[in-house]
């Protein structure tokens, strides 16, 4: 399966991506705001891209590259044990201020609505996250609550903000956009 955005190429990850998924998340400013640990070693790496070998009909991790194939950042959508998707979203360092962010979390929302067929998605952020709050609340998203989480790369506890986006709120968002989305299954 591949989406393809004006900028992006969502993909299956590979073995091969483990130097440049590495570069991406041994980066505190980025991990200390997920559930990854810092450092974020090769061994991290080749666990991760492994499983995603296996992954099944309820685990979409994609990875997120350029039109010339280099690595922007990932994302994921998950079936939990709550029968809930989730998952999250990181852009690398180098690409950050540049509107792919929002690309990549515009382009999750449109699969999970459209292939998926949610009528909301759950998300959330660490309280501190300023970045993600604005995108997310730009978007449409709700906050519906808090949460505790674990951060390894800080090593406590952190407050979790939970938020929620309603199909209808996300395509009200959609239709005052110019965004191209293609899905190839
Ligand atoms: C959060 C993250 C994905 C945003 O990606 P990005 O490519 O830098 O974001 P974009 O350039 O698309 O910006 C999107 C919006 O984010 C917000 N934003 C971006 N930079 C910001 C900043 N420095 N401060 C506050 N808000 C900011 C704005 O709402 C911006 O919209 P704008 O066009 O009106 O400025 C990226 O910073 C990242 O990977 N962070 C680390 C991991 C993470 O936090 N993931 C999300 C966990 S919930």
């Amino acid at each position: 399966m591949q989406i393809e955005t004006k900028r992006l190429i969502f993909r299956k990850w590979k073995l091969s991506d483990v130097d440049d998924l590495v570069d991406c998340l041994n980066d505190f400013e980025l991990v200390k705001n997920m559930t990854m640990p810092f450092p974020y070693t090769k061994n991290d790496a080749i666990e991760f891209l492994a499983k995603r070998q296996q992954d099944d009909k309820n685990t979409y991790y994609f990875a997120v590259t350029t039109k010339s194939g280099e690595l922007v950042g990932g994302t994921s959508l998950s079936l939990n044990k709550d029968g809930e998707f989730r998952g999250g979203i990181y852009v690398h360092r180098k690409f950050r201020g540049q509107g792919y962010g929002q690309e990549i979390f515009i382009a999750r929302a449109k699969f999970a609505f459209d292939y998926l067929k949610l009528n909301e998605i759950r998300n959330g952020f660490f309280e501190f996250n300023e970045k993600s709050k604005n995108m997310q609340q730009k978007m449409g998203y709700k906050i519906v609550g808090k949460t505790k989480n674990y951060s390894p790369s800080l090593n406590s506890e952190v407050v979790e903000i939970i938020t929620k986006l309603k199909k209808e709120d996300f395509d009200k968002y959609y239709k005052t956009l110019d965004f191209e989305f293609k899905l190839t299954t």
